[in-house]
C-alpha cells in the first residue's frame, strides 16, 4: 500500500494559559486554561492528512487518558496511527501565551522518549511506501535517524523539522536530509553548531538573500533549507541541481496576511503541509508547495489550538481563492 507522508514524532497533551505577562520566579499568575491535543509530530502529521495527504504517524503512547486521546483523535481523521505502547505517561505540554502571542513551553517527554529503534525499524515497509518521510526532534535521535536511513534505502524524500531549537542535530541526520525547515532561531542554533556562523536570530529575516543562501550552503550543501520566518514568510535555499524544479537557487515566499488569534503549533502546519503538497503533487515546483503551506500555516493561526487548529485543504482554497 502506497501513502504520501509518514510521520515519525511526538504526541502531547498540551496544557495552555494565556496570560497578560510570561510568569517570573515566585509569581503566580492566573489565566484562560484550555487543554487539547498537540506535540510536533501529531500536529505535523494532522496537518498533513487535513491537507489531503494519506498519512501514517509512528509515536509513542502511554496507557492513559492521553494515549485514548491519541487514538479517538487519529481514528476521526482517518490517520493510520502506528504507536507502540509505552508504560511512560503519554507526552504533555504546558504553554504560557501572552497577550503579544509569545511563549513559554516546558516539556514532558514521557513515552515520547521511549519511541523504540525497534518500533521504527518494524515500520520499514511504511517508510519505504511514503513519498515524504517526516520527522521533528521530540523523539529519540537514533529512532528518528535509522528512519530516514531506511528512507534513503528505498529514495524516500526525507525531510527534518529541526525543533526545538536546543535539540542537538548531529551531522549524520542532516546527512540523511534532503529538506530541513528551522525557524529563525533553529536556523542560528544549527549554523552555530554546523557552520561555526553565529548569528542573532532576530536578525535573520532583515538579512540578504544572498549571504542567507551562502550560510544555508554550507549548513546543508547537498540538500533544501527552508526558513521559515513568521510573519514574513519564508526564505528558501536549494542545492544546485536539486529537487525544486525551478531555475531560482533562492528566493522568499511571502506569508498569507491574516489576523493571528493563536500561532501554536504554526511551525507544526507549514511543515505537514508542506510536507503533503510535496508528496500529492511531486512535479509541482517547490515555491508551489512553499505558498501552500504558507497559506495553511496562516489559516491555522486563525484558529485556537495546535492540532485542532488544522484546517482542511477545502477550507484552505475557499479562504484564499
Ligand atoms: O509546536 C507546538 C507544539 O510543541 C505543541 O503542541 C507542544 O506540544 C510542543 O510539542
Ligand atoms: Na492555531
Amino acid at each position: 500500500i502506497t501513502h504520501h507522508v509518514l510521520v515519525v514524532g511526538s504526541f502531547n497533551v498540551d496544557h495552555v494559559w494565556t496570560v497578560a505577562s510570561l510568569p517570573r520566579p515566585g509569581e503566580t499568575l492566573s489565566g484562560h486554561y484550555h487543554t487539547g491535543p498537540g506535540g510536533k509530530g501529531f500536529n505535523q502529521a494532522t496537518a498533513a492528512v487535513r491537507a489531503g495527504a494519506s498519512t501514517t504517524f509512528v509515536c509513542a503512547l502511554g496507557e492513559d487518558l492521553g494515549g485514548q486521546l491519541a487514538r479517538a483523535l487519529a481514528a476521526a481523521d482517518g490517520l493510520d496511527l502506528r504507536e507502540h505502547s509505552s508504560e511512560a505517561p503519554t507526552g504533555t505540554a504546558g504553554i504560557y501565551v501572552d497577550h503579544d502571542g509569545r511563549n513559554s513551553i516546558v516539556i514532558g517527554p514521557g513515552a515520547n522518549a521511549d519511541l523504540p529503534l525497534a518500533h521504527v525499524q518494524a515500520q520499514r515497509d511504511g517508510i519505504h511506501a511514503a513519498h515524504v518521510l517526516l520527522a521533528q526532534l521530540e523523539s529519540p535521535l537514533a529512532s528518528i535517524e535509522a528512519a530516514f536511513a531506511i528512507a534513503r534505502e528505498a529514495g524516500v524524500r526525507t525531510m527534518l523539522n529541526p525543533a526545538p531549537a536546543d535539540a542537538q542535530v548531529p551531522a549524520s541526520l542532516l546527512a540523511l536530509s534532503d529538506v530541513i525547515t528551522p525557524n529563525e532561531t533553529e536556523f542560528c542554533a544549527q549554523l552555530a553548531r554546523h557552520v561555526g556562523e553565529r548569528v542573532d536570530a532576530s536578525t535573520v529575516a532583515s538579512r540578504d538573500d544572498d549571504t542567507l543562501h551562502a550560510w544555508c550552503r554550507r549548513l546543508l550543501p547537498h540538500g533544501t533549507v527552508v526558513v521559515t520566518l513568521g510573519a514574513a514568510g519564508c526564505f528558501v535555499s536549494h542545492a544546485d541541481g536539486a529537487l525544486h524544479r525551478d531555475a531560482r537557487t533562492h528566493y522568499r515566499v511571502a506569508a498569507a496576511k491574516v489576523q493571528p488569534h493563536d500561532t501554536t503549533g504554526a511551525g507544526d502546519a507549514f511543515n505537514g503541509a508542506l510536507a503533503a503538497s510535496w508528496a500529492l503533487r511531486p512535479d509541482a515546483a517547490f515555491a508551489d508547495h512553499l505558498h501552500y503551506a504558507n497559506r495553511y500555516a496562516a489559516l491555522s493561526t486563525e484558529r485556537a489550538g495546535a492540532a485542532v487548529s488544522m484546517p482542511r485543504d477545502e477550507e484552505v482554497r475557499a479562504r484564499f481563492a
